[in-house]
Order: C-alpha cells, then structure tokens, then sequence
C-alpha cells in the first residue's frame, strides 16, 4: 500500500525536485503540497510549486500556501541559492495548476483528520506549518506516523556557521517538532551533502532527451553556480529528496537514535541542531539521525523518477 504523505516546501530548486520524486513514486500518496516562507516569501514559493507541478502534468495533488514567516522571528530568504524567483534558471512560463482554496494548516489538518492511515509528513523547508499544526491539534499526533524532514546537521551549518538553512529560519518551530513525541527523522547537511548532482548526473539527466529532464539541467546548472559562489561546491548538494528517498525506500538512508537538541538562545548559533552522537548529555532519544546515503542508488531513484515525467 502506498505511503500518505504531505510534503512541506519552500521551493527552491531542491525542493522543486523533491516534489517531482514524491509525485512519481509509486510507494507514495502523495496527499497535498504545502509551503511555507523560507527559500523565497511563501508568495513566490507557492507560485514555483503551482509551476513545477504544471510542467510535470500533476495535477492532482493540492497545493495550499501557509506561514508567511517564522513563529517568533522575521523571515529570512535564501534569494543568495535559489534567486529573486526562488526556482531561478529555467523559464517557466505562467502555471495553469491553482493554488488551493484552502490554508496549508487547514489542508494538513483536515487530511490527517480523514486519512484511514497515520501520515507520514515530509517537510523540506522551515518547520513553522507543522509546529504550528502540533502546537494547535495536539490530538492529531496519533495520526502522524513520523515527520522525516531535511534539516540540521551532525556538524557544521550552511546558513550561517553552525544553523543549517531550515532550523535557522525558525528555531522555536524546530523546538516545537523535535519535543513532539511524534517520531522524527532528521536528514541533515551530513547527510544530503552525499547527494551531490555532480557532472554525470546532470549527463544522465541530459541523455533522458525530454522536456523535464532538460528542465532539471537549467534547475541543478543554476543552482551548481549558487554554491560554487558562497560555499566553493563544484557540485551541489540535493537536499530536500534525500528526505522523499527515505520514505520511499528506507535502506537508502541509514539512521541512528540519538537526542536532538536545538539551539533557541544563542547569539552565533541560533538554529543549530546539537545532536549528542556519543549520549554526552544523558537526555533521552528523540530522533533519527541521518547518516550515511547509498549515494548510487539515491541518485537512480530520482533520475528514474524524473524520467517518468515528458
Ligand atoms: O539547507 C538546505 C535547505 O534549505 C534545503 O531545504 C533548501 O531548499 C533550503 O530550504
Ligand atoms: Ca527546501
């Protein structure tokens, strides 16, 4: 039986990818696509959603916009990655999928009222929709089988020295999920930092010779230039499927339990996830930590599935 799942994004070029991989696989249900602030305002965010799925022909799958910005804190974009239109590089053309009528809270809240099965939550971006969800409807925890989000890391951070993008964004919403009880899985930059789109894997996305797997060339081309630019990455890292991959195939991903803590306080190293690897802090477990990527196998799962598409 397939999966439910809603994904939770701010595209971005990675999450952009990730919607294509959940929509195409056939372990998936995928339920409704929400956005949040965070890449780009949710404005923007929401509009490259409408637009990845109108060039992919999903048509089926709601896309409903939510939290303007974080629950404590004034946004903060990542227009230096992904550019003024948050999915920069391709030319898009004006969407014909809508967005929905309805409020991504709404949208999750009534879907995991009606599902039969817990549903798995996949957010990619900063996590003020699902902690604002938990914070409001603590009943419907019973109805989330797991939240496997990309974000944190073991180590160092992106953002800003030791914040990864999405855990900076909105700490206190971080705090919220990580202190749930509902299982989480954290795929961190120690993780997705396997999942680089390194010359032969925009090669094999070329030699697919369709409309999306071009698409995908000017997506991973521009977003190559981002990090070549601010962190001297010869090949970028795709994040956000990393998150969908282990959803649909959890071998793909090894994990281990380990206490997760996240940083609200501090001046330098608010957003950090402090991941206590070794039990150092004697605080119980309360995540999966991502930690190592069957790299080859990740990467034909997501050319596979963008093969899928015209
Ligand atoms: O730090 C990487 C994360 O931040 C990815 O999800 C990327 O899309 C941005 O949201
Ligand atoms: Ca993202």
């Amino acid at each position: 039986m397939p999966v439910p799942v809603i994904l939770d994004c701010d595209p971005g070029h990675d999450d952009a990818l990730a919607i294509l991989l959940a929509a195409a696989s056939p372990a998936l249900d995928l339920l409704a696509i929400t956005t949040c602030g965070g890449n780009q305002t949710v404005e923007k965010c929401t509009l490259n959603a409408r637009r990845v799925c109108s060039v992919a022909g999903i048509t089926d799958v709601p896309i409903a916009r939510g939290a303007e910005g974080p629950l404590m804190r004034s946004l903060h974009i990542g227009e230096y990655v992904h550019g003024v239109s948050g999915l920069d590089g391709p030319e898009w053309g004006d969407p014909t999928v809508p967005e929905s009528e309805e409020s991504a809270h709404a949208l999750i809240v009534r879907l995991l009222r009606e599902s039969l099965e817990p549903v798995v939550l996949i957010p990619t971006g900063p996590l003020t929709n699902i902690a604002l969800v938990l914070a409001s409807h603590p009943e419907l925890k019973p109805k989330i089988r797991e939240i496997v989000l990309m974000g944190g890391s073991t180590e160092r951070g992106n953002d800003t020295p030791y914040a990864e993008f999405n855990i900076r964004v909105d700490p206190e919403a971080a705090d919220i999920v990580f202190r749930s009880g509902v299982p989480v899985t954290m795929c961190g930059l120690n993780v997705t930092h396997q999942a680089l789109a390194t010359p032969d894997v925009l090669d094999r996305l070329r030699a697919l010779g369709t409309r999306m797997g071009d698409l995908c060339v000017e997506l991973l081309t521009f977003f190559s230039a981002s990090y070549l630019k601010t962190w001297g990455f010869t090949s970028p890292p795709v994040h956000d499927p990393v998150a969908v991959a282990r959803v649909i195939d959890p071998s793909l991903v090894e994990v281990i339990p380990a206490p997760v803590s996240i940083e609200t306080q501090g001046r330098y190293t608010a957003g950090a996830t402090c991941v206590d690897l070794h039990h150092l802090t004697g605080e119980p477990d309360n995540a999966l930590v991502a930690m190592r990527l069957d790299t080859p196998r990740f990467w034909d799962l997501l050319i596979g599935a963008i093969a899928s598409y015209a």
